[in-house]
């Protein structure tokens, strides 16, 4: 007989909306939502004081396996996310080697469940050439490509390409969107000495409107479901306000928290891809995902060693680590009324399991898989790189209070995270995908 838990007392968030409600958990699922009192229950859960959540799905995230495990790997990368809230993660094909065949997907998918503590996922890289793989690829999320260039070599540029891609595939397609010619003529202009700074105006605002617009004409006349990762302009956002139902977007906590005047007080740790923008980005940022234009938080989780990061630009690679704090970040933004919580579970586990069609995920519902986690909207805390779980071993919020933290994770049932503790035996399962 599979272990009941009740957890009782908390305030539940419901797609409906959020009320008190007993839990029950059984096995790997969710068994009901208010249970009868007379149901079998072995280990009951207080959870007074505090609200339970779904897992976050974050659908973005780079964990570095096979080839540079020096900055992370799929174990360190799922104990950060077990920490944060995270309780499915969905990683991009910029390894050594990339994700490009089914081997390597497969490859991907046996490390992860002999080593992961929560669930997971691959996508499948689009190269110039491997229509053929982005076809038969079953046990994937979904197709990425690199419409400009970013870590790595994964590029696919050429017009011609791209529209064989949308034109002969079926998976929904995601893309990081920074024009290539854009950028390339911007390095030019800026010249052979540039500054940290400069990193915004050669990954400009127009490198990026210009890729997105691009993508988005291709998945309209190919009517092919497409999601642009990491929105970082406000022009983006206007553009995007037209969108068909099947075009997706996402914003990351970086673009929304972060500003081109950040790159005095922490240097290279900002130095991302899209670049980070200005103030008047933020917010339009901000006002996108309030309307509905942009549907998805995800990190881009892309750990960097900080030694690799102290080479002078623009040697210094662009990527932060952000898994294990990003739920905190936005449970704080929703204690400060930047949006609700309510908002924060519907951008972070309702809207990603939506668009990547995962199963039995992303709301707590019954016969839903049983992962969770309670928050504590009321406790303080502050950022620290020593206590950081990705091997990456920094975060760019280092020193920063936040109020409002994941304080237990439960991954199909289990719980993986408690008392500020992860437990990595536990094993997450591959994200199964209804379609
Ligand atoms: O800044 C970035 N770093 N953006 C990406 O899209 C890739 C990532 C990485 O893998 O380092």
């Amino acid at each position: 007989m599979s272990q009941r838990t009740l957890i009782t007392g908390a305030q539940v968030v419901f797609p409906e909306g959020i009320r008190a409600a007993n839990v029950l958990v059984e096995g790997h699922q969710i068994l009901a939502i208010d249970p009868p009192s007379t149901a079998r229950v072995d280990e009951t859960v207080n959870a007074k004081g505090l609200h339970l959540i779904p897992g976050v799905i974050d659908d973005q995230v780079h964990f570095r396996e096979p080839g540079f495990e020096h900055k992370e790997d799929l174990h360190t990368g799922s104990l950060a996310c077990a920490k944060g809230g995270v309780t499915t993660f969905l990683e991009m094909p910029n390894t050594n080697p990339a994700t490009v065949t089914i081997e390597a997907l497969h490859d991907k998918l046996e490390r992860a469940a002999s080593k992961c503590v929560v669930n997971f996922g691959f996508y499948i890289g689009a190269t110039a050439e491997n229509v053929d793989v982005l076809q038969q690829a079953k046990r994937t999320p979904g197709i990425k490509i690199f419409i400009g260039s970013s870590t790595g070599n994964l590029l696919v540029d050429s017009q011609a390409a791209l529209e064989r891609i949308f034109a002969e595939t079926t998976l929904p397609i995601c893309a990081h969107c920074e024009d290539e010619s854009t950028v390339r003529a911007n390095r030019e202009r800026i010249g052979s000495n540039p500054s940290l700074a400069d990193h915004s105006k050669i990954r400009d605002h127009a490198a990026a409107l210009i890729a997105t617009q691009r993508a988005v004409d291709l998945a309209i006349r190919y009517k092919h479901r497409f999601h642009v990762l990491h929105v970082s302009t406000a022009q983006e956002v206007e553009f995007l306000r037209g969108r068909p139902d099947w075009v997706t977007a996402e914003a990351c906590p970086h673009h929304l928290f972060f500003q081109i005047e950040d790159y005095d007080r922490l240097g290279s740790q900002v130095q991302m891809n899209p670049s980070i923008k200005t103030a008047a980005d933020n917010v339009a940022l901000w006002e996108g995902l309030r309307s509905g234009v942009i549907e998805v938080i995800a990190t881009d989780h892309a750990p960097h060693t900080l030694e690799e990061k102290a080479q002078a630009y623009p040697k210094s690679p662009s990527g932060l680590p952000a898994v294990e704090n990003s739920l905190a970040l936005m449970l704080d933004a929703s204690y400060r009324g930047l949006c609700t919580l309510e908002q924060v579970v519907a951008w972070m586990c309702a809207a990603p399991a939506r668009v990547w069609d995962i199963k039995n995920k992303g709301a707590i519902r019954e016969g839903f898989d049983a992962d969770l986690v309670l928050v504590d909207l009321a406790k303080r805390q502050t950022i620290r790189n020593e206590e950081q779980l990705t091997k990456s071993q920094w975060s760019p919020w280092h020193g920063v209070e936040l109020t409002g933290w994941p304080v237990r994770t439960w991954v199909r049932g289990q719980t993986v995270f408690q008392n500020g503790k992860v437990d990595s035996d536990v094993r997450g399962a591959e994200a199964e995908y209804q379609r």
